[in-house]
């Protein structure tokens, strides 16, 4: 599968965030990131499901939404009512992780699992044949344009050794990050999604960027 590109929106000008979601109506993404942040699990607060429900009138690709939020299986239903088509939670912030899968794929989404710097991908060995994702983050969560965790690598090809071991359907996701200099090598260790929020809406054009990173040239 040619990999997919994920634009996190934390980095657009949500000044105006209908010409940024046109933007990348346009291009060649494949989703829309979407960061959801509480000031409990990460030290930063963002948005949450009633801006998704506005987005959702005018976007035109599946929305990816990352939960960086404590007791996240709380919010599950309000994303899918606010049109979340994948969802994202912390294994760090789950006490009942395998529970929550369900949860979330019985609402009808897909479903993933965040894996923070520190946490190994065993720790998913469990639950691998029942996740949608993995979404391996390679930089701290709470905010856009920090640098890249070079050990991501090491994690990224660990964890497509455990879902060809298990014969997983999981796709992996990478944010945090992601530039032109690492997006090839991430899919070569095999990155499915690649996220990125600064490289794509600090370029001065933004559909160029993410042409790049879908060619890897
Ligand atoms: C960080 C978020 C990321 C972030 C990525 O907590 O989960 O999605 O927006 O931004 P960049 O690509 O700028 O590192
Ligand atoms: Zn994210």
């Amino acid at each position: 599968m040619k990999h997919l590109i994920a634009p996190s929106m934390l980095s657009c000008n949500f000044l105006d965030l209908q010409h940024d979601i046109e933007i990348i109506n346009n291009s060649e993404a494949d989703w829309f990131h979407l960061d959801i942040m509480d000031g409990v699990f990460v030290p930063n607060i963002t948005f949450g499901q009633p801006i998704i429900k506005y987005m959702k009138k005018i976007v035109k690709k599946p929305l990816d939404v990352h939960l960086m939020i404590v007791q996240p299986e709380r919010y599950f239903q309000d994303f899918k009512d606010a049109g979340a088509d994948i969802l994202s939670f912390h294994y760090e912030a789950s006490t009942h992780l395998h529970r929550s899968i369900y949860a979330v794929k019985n609402l009808g989404m897909k479903a993933g699992v965040v894996l923070n710097p520190h946490s190994e991908v065993r720790l998913l060995e469990d639950v691998i044949g029942d996740v949608d994702m993995v979404l391996v983050m390679s930089v701290n969560p709470g905010f856009g344009g920090q640098k890249f965790i070079e050990n991501s690598y090491r994690k990224i090809s660990a964890l497509k050794e455990m879902i060809l071991k298990h014969n997983s359907l999981a796709l992996i996701e990478v944010d945090g990050g992601v530039t032109f200099d690492n997006a090839a090598k991430l899919v070569d260790c095999g990155v499915d999604v690649l996220v990125a929020g600064n490289t794509v809406f600090s370029h001065p054009d933004p559909i160029e960027a993410i042409k790049r990173l879908k060619m890897l040239k």
